[in-house]
């Protein structure tokens, strides 16, 4: 078996359908990492009694807070990161001091659309096709080796509410699975640390 960490600063679905998921299997999501205390996230993370870890970024530098995110990731041997709608861009101390791979969910077709609002800045572009990528993470802002995009043809919806709501279905229902598969690849020893593909 091997262990997950999820970060979120917001709903938490995509938390949600990780910690449903691999609360089927023989991994565990052991620690969900936020930098909003108040967040739905950390709700849904109480009702699954998943310990919340709350990083204090306020008045300090990143880079002090990602110090205190890897001392428990590491307490709690975390194998894998989930970045999953953590709205704090990652310095090369977590980036590089996390051992192990993480990875990342942006709901727009990179290279389409990095960084935020990309359902809108995708939905409102001439992109005759819209979804979801997951990759690795590296320096960049969603510039990390893609790993899985599902796509769905843009005139399929008939608005921009309409097109969220397949992104996110999309989501939950990739997310784990790529998720599930790392875990289990990392389980049996068949990716390195430090990986990134
Ligand atoms: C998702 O749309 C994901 O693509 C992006 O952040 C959003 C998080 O949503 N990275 P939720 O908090 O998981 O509901």
């Amino acid at each position: 078996m091997a262990n997950l960490a999820v970060f979120a600063s917001g709903t938490g679905s995509n938390f949600v359908a990780l910690a449903d998921d691999l609360a089927e299997s023989a991994h565990s999501l052991v620690v969900l990492v936020t930098d909003k205390q108040n967040a739905p996230a950390v709700e849904r993370a109480a009702e699954r009694s998943i310990p919340v870890f709350s990083a204090q970024y306020k008045g300090r530098e990143r880079e002090a807070a990602e110090r205190d995110i890897l001392a428990e990731l590491e307490r709690r041997g975390c194998d894998l990161v989930a970045l999953a709608g953590f709205m704090r861009i990652l310095t090369p101390t977590l980036i590089d001091g996390f051992p192990g791979p993480i990875v990342n969910i942006p709901p727009s077709l990179l290279p389409r659309h990095p960084g935020i609002g990309a359902i809108e800045k995708s939905y409102h572009s001439g992109d005759t096709e819209l979804g979801i990528t997951i990759h690795y993470v590296d320096h960049g802002v969603d510039t990390g080796p893609v790993i899985l995009q599902r796509s769905f043809k843009r005139d399929e919806v008939a608005d921009l509410t309409a097109a969220e709501a397949r992104i996110h279905a999309l989501e939950h229902r990739w997310y784990p699975t790529v998720v599930r598969d790392l875990l289990d690849h990392i389980a049996l020893g068949q990716i390195r640390q430090g990986a990134t593909q």
